[in-house]
């Protein structure tokens, strides 16, 4: 039978990748297949009924393709009479690390290529760790170059050694080592007359041969649910692929993470009914009673998956600006994108020795192994147990780029045993009880510009008025609370965390919070919003230009940071980004202290957050 079979080549152009490739081909006269024969011929020897499937270039980091994010990796197609092949060619050097788990991500299988002359390099190590990363679980070296050391079996022995060494850290299902010269063409298509002392197969003849796929008798079956379909009120599908197991008419399943079991109706692959569907395949799924599914929820039967919202993953850093715990992401796993922060960096990973290496950053092109929370439960497993719900990229909440591929290493059940209580006195009742709306007024600008100064003008204008108010300022809390926080951007980012954590309290307590920190980054003042809810976040930009800020320069700061006394200062030494689309912006070297105030009363109004008794009150007031 024709099959498929996906496979990366690692090596750098020294190595003779492209030779071996290219010998391969014209040895065996392969037909060259353009990308749509080859993929029109797996759809119909696959499992999705002779429709062509282009999800099957775009496996894996989909969402990176989505984002259009240039990859340089170049995808060949070919067939020969027993199977058909399409290979992922990514340049190896340590710059394309991003480039080759992209390719990785996508493959079954991939085949390392090793210079006999040079045996088992630093980079080998790199291109294997990156592709066991990326889930590979068939390995094959090709010991190219045999030909430069005369056919030595010997040392062929030493460097099979040397393979087998390394390969004893990784998890795999297949290793085959083979030794070849890719511009003689040995043991490329057919057995080398050179080595007569090799007796295994050629390197072709042993990729028509592999079987890749995954053992199927004891996988539970699991379906991460993709979409739910909904086209009259008679009828509720599930739809999704089948990531593990086999599913039945009359079968018992639990949906997740609701853990609710029904009985399977229903099963479409195609839009025709089937009895039943295995792994690989795209299935509609009834089921006989209501239950609460929706996208990026999971069906399952005989699996254990973990349902939680704390786990350890090992990413490779893949954006331009590091990694700094604390900051927050939008994590994609399986069918769920939902918001995720990077708590903790447990440690970086030396991509070439495996070292475990302490750090607080991770930059680009590293593999580190952090702590990761979402916002909500969602259904996870061990990359070990399911690459589909073990497998997850983490994207820039404000770039939209992906910043990050991984893997889950382990659950985190620590917040399991904590439990939401329900607080009979309401945030509405105390709201209530006040006579006002409990809003944040977030001020975000640069140091100097002016915002503790409005802040408390605003503050006593807003006493005045009758209503309830408690001001969060900078310098002040940064004496208290948080007083064990500096202010590189791991620091900031905690800061900023707890001030919106607190606005939150206060405003559940029915207050009107005033807030002035610098708050530099977006992201940051986005999980501020996020915290204290959209609905109640009313975002002040003090868009006082620097140079009138450092003209001021109040406390002397701006001098200090000028002279390199002091480090990390916003506006000097450390980025500050500017709200997009704040409520409201004043420019304090622009207008007077009052008419800053009355500005921010006006959008107040506009976004309806005063009482209405208060509302024309401050009209007067002017
Ligand atoms: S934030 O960036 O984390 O939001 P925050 O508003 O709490 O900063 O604190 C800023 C105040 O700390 C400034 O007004 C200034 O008085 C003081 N400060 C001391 N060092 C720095 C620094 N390196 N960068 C910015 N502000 C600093």
């Amino acid at each position: 039978m024709n099959t498929l079979l996906k496979f990366i080549t690692c090596g750098s152009v020294d190595d003779g990748k492209s030779t071996l490739i290219g010998h391969m081909l014209y040895d065996a006269k392969l037909l060259f297949a353009d990308q749509e024969q080859a993929l029109l011929l797996d759809s119909q020897m696959g499992s999705r009924g002779g429709a062509i499937d282009y999800s099957l270039l775009l496996d894996g980091l989909m969402a990176e393709r989505e984002q259009g994010i240039t990859i340089d990796v170049a995808y060949r197609y070919f067939t020969t009479e027993k199977r058909s092949f399409i290979v992922a060619d990514t340049p190896g050097h340590e710059e394309y690390t991003r480039n080759m788990a992209v390719g990785a991500s996508f493959a079954e299988l991939a085949v390392i290529l090793v210079d006999a002359t040079h045996g088992v390099l630093t980079q080998t190590r790199r291109h294997t760790r990156i592709c066991s990363m990326m889930g590979i679980r068939h390995f094959v070296f090709a010991v190219n170059k045999m030909d430069l050391i005369r056919y030595d079996e010997t040392r062929f022995e030493k460097i099979t050694a040397d393979i087998r060494r390394m390969m004893a850290e990784y998890e795999f299902t297949s290793l085959k080592i083979f030794p070849v010269s890719a511009t003689e063409g040995d043991n490329i298509t057919k057995r080398s007359t050179q080595m007569l002392w090799y007796r295994g197969t050629s390197l072709l003849t042993y990729l028509e041969n592999i079987r890749t796929e995954q053992e199927e008798e004891n996988t539970g079956f699991l379906m991460p649910v993709q979409r739910v379909c909904r086209p009259d009120s008679t009828f509720r599908g599930f739809q999704g692929q089948i990531e593990a197991g086999l599913i039945k008419a009359g079968d018992m399943i639990t949906t997740l993470p609701s853990g609710e079991k029904a009985v399977v109706s229903q099963i479409l692959d195609a839009g025709k009914p089937v009895s039943s569907a295995g792994c690989g395949h795209a299935v509609t799924i009834t089921l006989d009673r209501e239950v609460d599914v929706s996208r990026g929820c999971v069906l399952v039967k005989d699996a254990s998956l973990c349902v939680g919202s704390l786990f350890t993953v090992r990413l490779l850093w893949m954006d331009d600006a590091p990694l700094v715990a604390g900051k927050n992401y939008y994590l994609k796993l399986g069918t769920r994108l939902i918001p995720a922060v990077v708590l903790h960096i447990n440690h970086k990973i030396d991509v070439n020795t495996g070292n475990e290496i302490p750090a607080d950053t991770t930059f680009k092109n590293e593999i580190a192994e952090c702590d990761i929370s979402v916002s909500d439960k969602i259904v996870f497993d061990r990359f070990l147990n399911s690459q589909a719900l073990g497998s997850l990229i983490l994207i820039d909440r404000v770039t939209n780029m992906t910043s990050a591929c991984g893997i889950v290493l382990k659950n985190i059940k620590r917040s399991d045993n904590l439990t939401w209580q329900k607080l009979e006195i309401t945030r509405e009742f105390r709201a209530q009880q006040k006579e006002q709306n409990p809003v944040t007024i977030w001020m975000t600008g640069l140091s100097g510009s002016g915002k503790s100064t409005v802040a408390n003008a605003l503050e006593k204008r807003l006493v005045s008025l009758g209503l309830h108010t408690m001001l969060l300022d900078g310098d002040n809390i940064r004496m208290g609370l948080n007083r064990n926080l500096g202010f590189k951007q791991a620091d900031r980012i905690e800061n900023i965390r707890r001030i919106a954590e607190v606005a939150r309290l206060m405003n559940d307590a029915g207050l009107i919070v005033i807030t002035a920190f610098i708050s530099p980054y977006a992201q940051d003042r986005l999980s501020a919003r996020e915290i204290i809810g959209k609905d109640s976040f009313f975002e002040i930009y003090v868009n006082t230009p620097l140079e009138e800020c450092e003209r001021r320069d109040v406390k002397g700061l701006y001098k200090k940071a000028r002279s390199g006394d002091l480090a990390d200062f916003t506006g000097v030494s450390s980025p500050y980004e500017a709200p997009d689309s704040p409520d409201a912006v004043i420019d304090t070297s622009e207008l007077k202290l009052q008419e800053c105030v009355d500005q921010i009363l006006h959008a107040l109004e506009a976004r309806e957050l005063l009482p209405a008794r208060v509302a024309s009150a401050s009209q007067q007031a002017k």
